[in-house]
Parts: C-alpha cells; structure tokens; sequence
C-alpha cells in the first residue's frame, strides 16, 4: 500500500533516503577508499576505450548525468537515446561498453538499442532483477531503490546517479589507472547523501514555490553539466504530472533561441551544481531576470551571492559539486507533486502514460 502517504509518489520521494542507502551501502565507506561492486572486482573494466549509455526518458537523464561523471574523469562516454541509438548504431569500435539504464530493464526501446550495439560489452543497470534486460545484457548491475509503482520515476533516478557514481569511479580507476583526483571526497559525500536528501524531503519550501506559480504560460529548467540533466529531469516530471508546458535546457543555450519565451509568466527553475561552474549559471539568471523572468534557484550554500539576484532560492544542503544535482532533483520532485496536487491531477497514473513502454 502508500503506506500513509496519499500517493505512491509521495510515499517513493520519502523513501529516497532509505533507497539512496541501499545503493551505497557495502560500496563504498565513509572514509572514501573504496568501490566494491559486487561482480565488478578491480581490472574488470581494463581495456574500455569508451562508454556508450543507452536509455528512455528519466533513465536517459540518468545517463546524461553519467556522461558528464565520466567525462570529469577522463573516461570518453556518450548518452544516447535508446531510440536513436538502435536506428543509427556507431560503427564497431574495440574496447566500447554499452551501458543500458532502465528501471523496469523491460523498456523495448532499450532492448533494441542493446540488441543493435555492436560493442565487445553490455551491462545493464537496473532496478528489477531478472528483468528481460539482465538477460539481454552480458552483465547486470542492481540500483536496491526497492519497487517503483509511480508512473512518475523518483527514487529510482536518485539510486541510479547513485550506482552510476561508484561505476564511474570503477571505470575510471580501471582505464585511467589511478583513482580521481578527489575521489575520497566524491566517495565519502556520496555516504552522506541519504541524511541530505531527508532533510531536503523535510522541508515545506519546494510546497511554498509550487503554491507561489500556479498560473504560469509555461515552466522552464536550466542547468550546465550534471546540472542540465536535472534540468531535464525536472522539466519532464513537472510535464508529466501537472500537463503543464515545461522545458529543460543548458543554461548556456538560453540566448540562442529560447530566451525568446522567456516573460514574468515563465518561472525559470536554475539548477546550480555548487561549483566553479556557478558563475556562468549567475550569469544566465541575470539575462533572465532583465526579460522579467522569476527565478527560483535551486542551489547549496556553496553557490554565493544569490541573494538578490534570484527571486527566490530552493536550497539543498552542501556536498560535493558533482552530486549537488542529486538533492536539487528531490527539491524538483516535490515542486512538481505539490503542483500537479493542487491541480487536482492524477498523481500516480497521469494521462496518456505507462509505467513501462514495454511496446
Ligand atoms: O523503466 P525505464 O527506466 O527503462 O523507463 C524509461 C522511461 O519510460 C521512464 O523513465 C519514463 O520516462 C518515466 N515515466 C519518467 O517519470
């Protein structure tokens, strides 16, 4: 049952911490020194010359997030939609491993994509065990986020980027020959996300937001690196479940085109990863702002002057640049539930919508 929450939705975000901990546990420890992938022993990934991530919709946004964790650690990877990926498969290349993400490891898009790839290697990483992706693929990873029932996929994006994580620190320390140059403070931070997304999951602000925009033109979501996929993420969860026009892009992107939409009736969401990357994010706020745009910033207390440049800031705790985009995706989550909840929408099985495109 939800278990006391009115929507399995609701009832799935509150599990994250408990989900987040099942994916980390055994691991990793707190000091930061190890990645123990059980079926992936050191050396296993010797002789990967590059990565191919093949996924739909919020696993896509997953692998997108990948992308950018391997790309930081030297490690050439490339997202891809399943779709496209098994229309136009990159030529055979030695030493590619094909990463499939999928929750429910049933997508058909997925398995085609699998099904087409011409490389030495597939793994997938997925929620459900013995799903027909694990048979599909040569190897199987599990994320532990438990049973999905929301159509809408919240925790098992927070368990993926998680898993993900650890299997970019395997890859890297495999190809590269050394772990990443911050790996214990990447490893160790990763140890505390579970207390950091319960208290982010506490917090009445991302209700105070949703009740502030209810009669918005449309609902728009920017970020740069791990940042854009949240962007994405949060666009896709807002479309989802409230039927509201939303939209996710880098950042960088806005002036070549989509500033053009951008009113005092299109609240922009601005995801800030915590890092060096900030400045250039403020930057994009500011273009905003000057069209009338609202702000809301999604950001820890690692990005400075904030105030009085955004209208309004949703703030996550501080951890480490690279999984900041973690806890803003939770505040994003429960910005669309409590809007789609005011609009008297069909939280856990929106219109048009299946929890698995098994087709
Ligand atoms: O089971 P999968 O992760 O392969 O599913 C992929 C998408 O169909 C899924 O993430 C979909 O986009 C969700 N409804 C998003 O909330």
């Amino acid at each position: 049952g939800k278990g006391g929450y009115d929507h399995y939705m609701l009832k799935e975000i509150n599990e994250q911490p408990t989900a987040l901990g099942r994916s980390v546990s055994g691991r990793t420890d707190s000091a930061g020194s190890t990645v123990d992938l059980d079926g992936f022993p050191a050396g296993e990934f010797e002789g990967v010359d590059r990565v191919h991530l093949v996924a739909m919709g919020t696993s896509y946004h997953a692998a997108m997030y990948t992308e950018a964790l391997l790309a930081r650690r030297g490690v050439p990877a490339r997202a891809f939609m399943s779709s496209e990926y098994a229309s136009s498969p990159p030529p055979a290349e030695d030493g590619t491993l094909v990463i499939a993400i999928s929750q429910s490891g049933e997508t058909a898009d997925t398995i085609a994509a699998v099904r087409a790839a011409r490389a030495e290697r597939t793994l997938v990483v997925t929620n459900v065990v013995g799903s027909s992706l694990t048979r599909e693929c040569d190897d199987a990873l599990l994320v532990r986020a438990g049973p999905e029932i929301g159509v809408a996929a919240t925790k098992s994006f927070s368990s993926q980027v998680a898993t993900l994580s650890l299997l970019s620190e395997r890859i890297r320390r495999d190809v590269v020959g050394t772990p990443s140059p911050d790996a214990e403070a990447f490893l160790s931070a990763l140890t505390r996300l579970p207390d950091q997304v319960r208290q982010v999951v506490e917090s009445p602000a991302a209700e105070e937001i949703a009740d502030a925009f209810t009669d918005s033109e449309a609902y728009f979501f920017i970020g740069r690196g791990p940042g854009h996929a949240v962007a994405l993420e949060g666009a896709l969860k807002f479309k989802e479940i409230t039927y509201e026009h939303a939209e996710g892009f880098t950042a960088a992107e806005l002036k070549h085109g989509p500033l053009a939409l951008v009113t005092e009736d299109t609240p922009v969401f601005a995801v800030f990863n915590g890092g060096s990357d900030d400045t250039e994010t403020l930057g994009n706020v500011k273009e905003i702002r000057a069209r009338g745009g609202p702000v809301i910033a999604v950001a820890s207390g690692d990005t400075p002057d904030l105030e009085g440049i955004a209208d309004h800031v949703l703030s996550v705790p501080s951890t480490h640049p690279e999984l900041v985009g973690v806890l803003a995706n939770v505040q994003l989550q429960l910005v669309a539930y409590h809007a789609a909840r005011r609009r008297g929408r069909s939280i856990d099985k929106p219109r048009n919508l299946a929890k698995s495109v098994t087709v």
